[in-house]
């Protein structure tokens, strides 16, 4: 079994931080860089992309599977309309401490300032939900997404777990189907992946599919919307 707790900070081509995993060879985000690959990813097409398919919306509650370095929830934060709130659910097994993410260099990147701060995200509790500001709530839920209960109400999904190759058991269709009946209907799942065993399972759990195409350096992506 990997040692998920063994990790280090690496410099990724855009210039922003991720994390490697030693014993798994692995990276949070993507090498071509994580900042481009929240924003396109998960910013634009899932959140965003929500949004400007239901523009009545002004309070949208966002899963991530695999919280890590709060990367996604911060660049979430920084590009949400202004008339948006969020209530923000990660799920992370392996926290990230503080020797690390008071590192990471994800506010300097950032062009604004933002209310809560990158550190607002990390210092603040798990296991119960934190107003941090009048139009984001952050929930960090400790524990596996196979045993740990989600919640429901979902419109947006950031499913950005290790890859099928690493973490196999992550992509069945049980956890899919978990994730499913935590969304509203019209809700969107978006994921870096589009392998085959993740394009099944969501396709077993009920999703409609779509192929596009993927942050640099990947050809292509999966969202899914559950109809
Ligand atoms: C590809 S990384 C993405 C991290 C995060 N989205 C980010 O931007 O930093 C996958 C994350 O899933 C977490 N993870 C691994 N196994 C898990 C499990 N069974 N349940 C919940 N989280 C898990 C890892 O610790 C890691 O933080």
């Amino acid at each position: 079994m990997a040692d998920f707790n063994k990790r280090k900070i690496i410099v990724t081509e855009d210039g922003s931080h991720s994390i490697l995993v030693d014993d798994i060879n692995e990276a949070y985000h993507s090498d071509r860089g994580s900042w481009q690959e929240s924003v396109y990813t998960y910013v634009t097409e899932g959140m965003l992309t929500y949004l400007r398919k239901n523009p009545a919306s002004n309070h949208i509650k966002i899963f991530e599977m695999g919280f890590g370095t709060g990367l996604n929830a911060f660049v979430s934060l920084l590009s949400k309309p202004e008339n948006v709130s969020i209530h923000y659910c990660g799920i992370e097994a392996y926290p990230v401490g503080q020797e690390e993410y008071s590192k990471l260099n994800y506010a300097a990147l950032a062009q604004k300032e933002s209310q809560p701060s990158f550190l607002d995200l990390h210092i603040c509790e798990w296991n119960s939900i934190q107003k941090l500001s009048d139009s984001f709530w952050l929930e960090k839920l400790e524990g596996t997404i196979q045993e740990t209960p989600i919640g429901s109400g979902y419109q947006v999904v950031y499913f950005d777990a290790f890859s099928p190759r690493t973490q196999p058991e992550l992509w069945q269709p049980a956890i899919f189907q978990k994730v499913y009946d935590s969304m509203d209907y019209g809700g969107v799942l978006v994921s870096y992946s589009a392998a085959g065993i993740f394009k099944r399972s969501m396709q077993a759990a009920g999703f409609w599919m779509e192929e596009i195409r993927g942050a640099r350096g990947k050809r292509e992506m999966v969202r899914g919307i559950k109809m």
